[in-house]
């Protein structure tokens, strides 16, 4: 059993790892201040601190074994249009953070790191040993951390592994993907599908790039299940060794074209979505396809999902269990406690 500080814990991946973790009977706390989290998506047995990342070293002490890190602003698009937001909400959140372990002597960090680092790779999959050149302040950011945590892990005897996500989506029981504003692929398509079964006006989902280099001419993602995602946490904090940092992508090998995601969407959902071809995103890679070669070496983590069973998941998700309200941003903030 160990005691574990999860930065993040309220939103989509994190809300999946604080319930994996419960499940592991590890004793699990929340630090999230509910900027893009929920609420009632943090399981009830967890301890839950609504406070800013900074403040981090008012929560932890010498009793946390670990931290897993996911706490981040992760939109590509944001951070184009307003960079300094990445580097204040991640990069110097983050050494806050590394302050506070190093204070209190916590030894392992398992980071929330993505894709997003290696920029425009090419076709091939990407291996840890592919270049890295964002090509966006967001993952200039979370590469920013990366370099920090080898050097902490170097200088101070940190236990850093970073997980490297390719796309995550799926659902696990209710815990499924609704951000505010939603960018994602598979969300924005299922709430198409949803108005489309209402009757309801809606506009049509987009593609965004029909001209990329790939056999249908859109753009190419690797797409992994959220449990099997946060089940990579968990082996990870159970591999985290004091003075080294392991950098892991976590993939499949296999890319999705956007064509074949609406595909998939209109034969799970069984709903004719209707879509628009739009321009370029700016940012956006034409492929982002992993090697989990290394993952599955040093983790035994071998991803099975298909995108089919994500979709189905985050449908049933979305059909059975309607989420939630988001809690008022601006509502009084209680120091932390117990949820439900
Ligand atoms: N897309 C559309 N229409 C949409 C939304 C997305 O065509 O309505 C396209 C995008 O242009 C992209 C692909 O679908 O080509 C996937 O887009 P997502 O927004 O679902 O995911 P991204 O690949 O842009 O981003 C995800 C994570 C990022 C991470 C990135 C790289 O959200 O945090 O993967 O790993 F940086």
């Amino acid at each position: 059993m160990m005691k574990i500080l999860v930065t993040g814990g309220a939103g989509y991946i994190g809300s999946v790892v604080v319930a994996r973790l419960l499940e592991q009977r590890h004793h699990v706390e929340v630090l999230d201040d509910l900027s893009t989290g929920h609420h009632d998506a943090v399981a009830g047995e967890a301890v839950w601190h609504r406070r800013p990342l900074r403040s981090a070293g008012e929560v932890l002490d010498g009793s946390f074994d670990a931290v897993v890190h996911l706490a981040a602003r992760s939109l590509v698009g944001e951070s184009m249009q307003h960079p300094e937001r990445y580097w204040h909400g991640n990069i110097v959140e983050t050494l806050a953070l590394l302050d506070a372990m190093r204070h209190h002597s916590v030894p392992r960090l398992v980071f929330s790191s993505t894709a997003a680092v290696y920029g425009d790779a090419g076709s091939d999959p990407i291996t840890e040993m592919t270049a890295t050149q964002p090509t966006n302040p967001y993952g200039a950011s979370k590469l920013a951390i990366d370099h920090m945590l080898t050097a902490e892990a170097t200088a101070h005897g940190l236990g850093a592994v970073s997980l490297r996500y390719f796309n995550v989506a799926g659902a696990y029981g209710a815990l499924g993907e609704h951000h505010d504003p939603e960018t994602h692929l598979i969300p924005n398509l299922l709430t198409a599908a949803e108005h489309h079964r209402d009757g309801r006006d809606y506009a049509p989902a987009q593609i965004f790039g029909t001209d990329y280099p790939t056999r249908d001419g859109t753009a190419v993602r690797d797409y992994i299940h959220i449990t099997e995602l946060a089940d990579a946490h968990v082996l990870a904090l159970e591999h985290a060794t004091p003075g080294t940092h392991e950098i892991l992508n976590l993939g499949t090998g296999v890319g999705t074209s956007v064509r074949e995601v609406v595909d998939a969407v209109r034969q799970v959902t069984g709903v004719p979505i209707q879509v628009r071809e739009a321009d370029r995103r700016p940012g956006d890679p034409p492929v982002l396809v992993a090697s989990g070669a290394q993952a599955r070496r040093l983790l035994g983590w071998v991803p099975e999902a298909r995108v089919t069973a994500m979709i189905q998941d985050a449908w049933t998700a979305r059909s059975q269990h309607a989420p939630g309200p988001p809690v008022v941003r601006d509502a009084p903030t209680p120091a932390g406690g117990h949820l439900r």
